[in-house]
């Protein structure tokens, strides 16, 4: 091919090329990933950069390819090839073909599933952590479905659980040996990070059963092995627990039994008929030693089982006074006296989508004796996802929350 010997030799190792496989695999948007190509061949799609994008992210056979997707992405690969007056490899040319030729079917327009990965790339600074592993990725391997609303949003990765994955990974000192429970788990990609950081027990939970089939679905692609029952101590630290626990009926003798050092929960704070539910839970989750004192300990009686959030007692009114907390404690306090006394603690990954809304959470936490810390600022995670453009950090909100003693 003319020009051939005039290319220069390209690091198909570096972070352009590394990002390019890492937003493919994540399935970014095709834009996105081709400008990452671009960078990866130094301006152009050369054909040994076409070569690269065939063996590393088209011709794999450990991920299943969701059609509609590649064939977006090969469209605008083609395109731009061959606007750059470049040569397209007949590889490339003959999967779009084959892609155009299929036809979405019913389930790919409806709750069809496609798995993506979400690799975490450990910058420098990480790498003498113990948890940085010695490839410095770490790879996740998530089913997850095309229909966001799918087993009551649970089948989606949310930005939340990415910084939260991110937070584990940068702080793993606070999370390594304890037992950690998060509610509202989702695909279960927070489960995978604590159990990577080896954490003593990971018990995951989520209201939605179709969400937790999934969900185990992800911990067994991830060689790590699910039991749906309770278990007061874990048998081996590659066992993750996975519990049915809708927030409304969630018994308060079955929440005391769980006795975890860390609570997380990532994207739990959306629906304001959920909230008052969501904070009893926490409250009995993080005051082990006195009952939750309002009145109306086991809420089973209130709310039927499975019954959505839809009866709720709490109202929740917002004024402007409440929510800011005055009995906020120094976030150092916290940590210490988690570190030394291992007083439970809980990490809320959060995208603030409504004022009102998370205003009203605040309430709720304050009328439960909880402190509600932002420590977004001070416990800043490393960027893992350099290569995840649709993914903000600076949108999430990490709470610290923790039961105020008298
Ligand atoms: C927005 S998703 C977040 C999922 C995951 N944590 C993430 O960030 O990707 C909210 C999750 O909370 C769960 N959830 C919502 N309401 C719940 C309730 N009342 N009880 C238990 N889980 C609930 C949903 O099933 C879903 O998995
Ligand atoms: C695609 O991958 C398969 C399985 O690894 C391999 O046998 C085949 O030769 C590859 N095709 C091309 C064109 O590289
Ligand atoms: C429909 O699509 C699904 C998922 O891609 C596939 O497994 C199934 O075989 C397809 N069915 C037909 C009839 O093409
Ligand atoms: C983990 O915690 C247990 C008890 O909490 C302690 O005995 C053990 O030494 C800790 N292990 C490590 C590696 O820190
Ligand atoms: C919060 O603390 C106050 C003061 O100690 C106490 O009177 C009240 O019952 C507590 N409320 C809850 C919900 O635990």
């Amino acid at each position: 091919m003319a020009g051939e010997d005039s290319i220069q030799e390209l690091e198909l190792s570096s972070p352009p090329c590394l990002h390019f496989i890492a937003a493919f695999l994540a399935m970014e948007p095709p834009d996105i990933i081709i400008s990452f190509a671009r960078d990866c061949g130094g301006g152009k799609i050369l054909e040994r950069v076409q070569r690269f994008i065939w063996e590393h992210c088209i011709n794999r056979t450990d991920t299943k390819p969701f059609a509609p997707y590649l064939r977006s992405f090969l469209k605008k690969l083609i395109v731009e090839i061959e606007s750059s007056g470049e040569v397209v490899i007949d590889e490339l040319y003959e999967k779009y073909v084959y892609y155009m030729s299929l036809k979405d079917n019913e389930s790919v327009k409806g709750n069809a599933r496609f798995s993506k990965t979400i690799s975490f790339l450990f910058p420098r600074e990480c790498w003498d952590l113990s948890s940085c592993p010695k490839s410095r990725k770490l790879e996740v391997l998530l089913h997850c479905s095309v229909n966001m609303l799918e087993g009551d949003t649970g089948c989606t990765i949310w930005p939340s659980s990415l910084f939260l994955s991110e937070f584990i990974l940068s702080f793993p000192e606070v999370f390594t040996n304890k037992s950690c429970f998060e509610v509202g788990s989702g695909v279960g990609l927070v489960g995978i990070c604590l159990a990577h950081i080896k954490a003593s027990q990971v018990i995951l939970s989520d209201g939605d059963l179709s969400t937790l089939a999934n969900m185990r679905l992800n911990l067994e692609s991830n060689k790590l092995t699910t039991r749906n029952d309770f278990l007061e101590h874990a048998v081996d630290s590659n066992m993750v627990q996975c519990l049915h626990l809708p927030w409304e009926s969630a018994a308060e003798n079955e929440l005391l039994q769980i006795k975890p050092d860390i609570v997380l929960g990532a994207d739990v704070i959306y629906d304001p008929l959920c909230l008052p539910h969501l904070v009893r839970v926490l409250a009995v989750l993080l005051n082990r030693e006195g009952l939750y004192a309002d009145g109306r300990n086991d809420r089973s009686d209130v709310c039927p089982r499975n019954q959505k959030c839809a009866k709720s007692n709490t109202c929740c009114v917002f004024d402007g006074s409440l929510g800011k907390s005055t009995r906020n404690i120094d976030h150092n306090d916290v940590y210490m006296h988690n570190g030394l006394q291992r007083w439970p603690v809980a990490y809320i990954a959060s995208v603030i989508r409504n004022i009102d809304t998370f205003n009203c959470f605040l309430a709720l936490a304050e009328e439960a004796n909880l402190s509600v810390l932002d420590i977004t600022e001070k416990m800043k995670p490393f960027n893992l996802l350099p290569y995840a453009k649709s993914y903000q950090q600076s949108s999430i909100r990490m709470l610290c929350i923790s039961y105020l003693s008298k």
